[in-house]
């Protein structure tokens, strides 16, 4: 079977591609802040709309993972990219974040961002952290007890930043 993995853009119609990935992310309460109960049309505009990408990867056929990609800030802070990535369980340690994250970063680079920053990496989270230190993002932030972990409690959360 061919399991190589195809990332393309989505708009919101399709945005049911993404939604099995984000709601069984979101829904976990461990690495996004988004509320674990939120409904389809909140996470379609989140990733969507108002100016963000959408992205879904797909391998045989299958939704494996998604992420969203934005300026981080409006007027002059928008030169700096944000990104969130998520990959569906069932996918995950196959080097479906790693081409996420690599994709992101070639798009941020041809739409004219200059770095990337992610504003709220759960300090727990360490599969995301290593990966995207591994990727060249640094840890320029900490922020304290920021996040309340569905099964940890108060955690830290990290900002990370690289230049493209
Ligand atoms: C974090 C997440 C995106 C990683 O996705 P993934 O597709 O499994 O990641 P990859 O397979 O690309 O692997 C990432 C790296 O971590 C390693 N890794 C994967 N799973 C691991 C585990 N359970 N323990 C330790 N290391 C692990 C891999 O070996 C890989 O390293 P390498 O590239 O040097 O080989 C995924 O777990 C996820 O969606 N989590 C929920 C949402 C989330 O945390 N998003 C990121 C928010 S900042």
């Amino acid at each position: 079977m061919d399991d190589s993995v195809v990332i393309r853009e989505i708009q919101a119609p399709e945005f049911d591609l993404v939604w099995p990935i984000f709601r069984e992310v979101v829904a976990a309460g461990d690495t996004y802040s988004y509320a674990p109960d939120i409904s389809f049309d909140q996470a379609q505009q989140l990733w969507t709309g108002g100016g963000t990408r959408c992205f879904v990867a797909t391998s045989a056929g299958y939704s494996v993972g998604c992420y969203m990609l934005r300026a981080n800030q409006p007027g002059l802070g928008n030169h700096i990219a944000n990104a969130g990535y998520m990959v569906a369980a069932s996918a995950r340690d196959r080097g479906i974040a790693r081409q996420l994250c690599e994709h992101s970063m070639a798009q941020a680079r041809s739409a004219g961002f200059s770095a990337m920053q992610f504003n709220f990496v759960v300090s727990t989270n360490e599969v995301a952290v290593g990966l995207w230190r591994k990727l060249g993002f640094d840890i320029v932030g900490r922020i304290p007890s920021a996040f309340r972990h569905a099964r940890l409690g108060p955690v830290d959360v990290l900002v990370m930043y690289r230049r493209l």
